[in-house]
């Protein structure tokens, strides 16, 4: 069994979304930590009511970037953490933290990358822009974390029709649901099955089955 940690900073859906499909036997993997920069993230009340461990570290408390990362990596150390799974996470992982768990860190990102993505580009920002653009598609974009922000190897896309949309709402709240329905599949393919990455592209051995 996998165990992961989830970092988020937010509202939390995505974090629920994953913890119940855990308890549904539908995500193989073991919820060992709640990273969060946001002491009053609703996620980190969600995450206690829960009983799941949580950990706050806010990169913005520490002079030293160095010590930051030092102690993120022995909350990860201390969990026994293999993966890092980002639900709605601000901050930038630290580079050490990329490379120690290279192709083992995986976010979703409310647009189709590599549109619409990018530093700044998070939650009602992506919505708001992708609803000025007059774009009829958007989609949901799950992908490794690298480096540079969003620019990571991308692992699944789903498109999102979005041309009877009237707001910048409608559009988040119609790629919320898909959110929900493809990230714990996604990520259960990648604990059970076998894949390589080759470059920027992401190849499973076996035929795509996130749908039911
Ligand atoms: C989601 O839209 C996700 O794609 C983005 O941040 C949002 C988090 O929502 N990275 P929630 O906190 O999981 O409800």
């Amino acid at each position: 069994m996998t165990t992961i940690a989830v970092f988020a900073s937010g509202r939390g859906s995505n974090f629920k979304n994953l913890y119940q499909a855990i308890q549904a036997g539908k995500l193989s993997a073991s919820l060992g930590v709640v990273v969060s920069n946001n002491p009053g993230a609703p996620v980190v009340a969600t995450a206690r009511s829960l009983h799941i461990p949580v950990e706050v570290l806010s990169p913005s408390k520490y002079e030293q970037p160095s010590i930051y990362e030092r102690d993120l990596q022995a909350v990860l150390a201390k969990h026994q953490i293999e993966w890092i799974v980002l639900a709605g996470y601000m901050k930038k992982i630290p580079e050490s933290i990329v490379s120690q768990y290279r192709n083992r860190i995986v976010n979703i990102h409310p647009a189709l990358l590599p549109a619409f993505g990018g530093k700044g580009m998070y939650g009602m920002h992506v919505h708001r822009a992708v609803f000025q653009s007059g774009a009829q598609v958007t989609g949901v974009t799950i992908h490794f974390v690298n480096e540079e922000y969003d620019e990571g190897p991308i692992i699944y896309q789903e498109p999102v029709i979005i041309r009877e949309c009237r707001s910048p709402e409608a559009i988040a709240e119609k790629v919320l649901q898909v959110e929900h329905q493809i990230y714990p599949a996604v990520l259960n393919r990648l604990f059970t099955e076998s894949y390589e990455v080759i470059d920027k592209r992401v190849y499973f051995k076996e035929k795509e089955q996130i749908h039911d």
